[in-house]
């Protein structure tokens, strides 16, 4: 899968996906990231890609002219899946949305900042709005590397064991359950007696209660989600 972002602060994006497992992805080819620096297709030689708004207000709007050159310009060199802007006003990101997206292989990010994007490229070019929770972020770069986490490490062959993608949180709209490692016994706080009995089938089905436990006591809205 090839991931194409947009931003006007493409420092922010570098880090990300240079560790652990988006790391293991791109060295692996099995997910490739270009971040884009929106400044490439500013209106002036300053570097402009913001103006006021119309109407008038505090906070400057993100041009329709850097952001549709950007586009069409990336869209020569590949067929986009979904061109996708991150925005506090999109459909909220879970587990259903990210298999989802992990079947593409181009998309496009688009990071939001000030007041927004015009609305006309929302309107002509964007195919999907994302937001990663009720709350607002200085910009859609932190939400960006969020959405690209959640999809590339459901590729087929980016976590080792590839079952283990299966069992997280939210598949099945169940939460997971408790893990524990070694010691056995950490200052008297002892690991549950099942896990220590090598029963596999019993093992399993513990896991299981305790996932529909805590989904219950936590997370009863999921239980309602199909
Ligand atoms: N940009 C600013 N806040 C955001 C959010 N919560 N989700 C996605 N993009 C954003």
């Amino acid at each position: 899968m090839r991931i194409d972002i947009i931003s006007v602060l493409p420092e922010l994006l570098k880090s990300p996906f240079e560790h652990s497992i988006m790391k293991r992805a791109q060295e692996k080819q099995l997910l490739e990231v270009q971040v884009h620096s929106l400044r490439k297709w500013a209106v002036n030689d300053y570097g402009q890609v913001d103006d006021y708004q119309y109407g008038g207000g505090a906070g400057m709007v993100m041009m329709c002219e850097p952001l549709a050159k950007a586009i069409e310009e990336l869209s020569k060199d590949r067929r986009y899946d979904e061109v996708i802007y991150l925005t506090p006003d999109g459909e909220t990101l879970n587990q259903k949305i990210a298999n989802t997206l992990s079947l593409k292989e181009n998309i496009l990010l688009i990071c939001g900042h000030y007041k927004g994007i015009d609305e006309r490229i929302r309107e002509h070019f964007v195919t999907k709005e994302i937001s990663i929770g009720d709350y607002v972020l200085s910009g859609g770069e932190l939400a960006a590397a969020v959405l690209v986490d959640t999809i590339g490490r459901l590729l087929p062959g980016v976590l080792n064991d590839e079952t283990s993608a299966l069992f997280d949180s939210f598949q099945d709209n169940l939460l997971a359950p408790p893990v524990y490692t070694r010691p056995e016994d950490f200052r008297g706080w002892k690991v549950p007696d099942i896990l220590m009995s090598g029963d596999h089938k019993k093992i399993e089905e513990w896991r299981h209660n305790q996932s529909l436990q805590r989904t219950n006591e936590r997370r009863p809205d999921l239980s309602d989600e199909s």
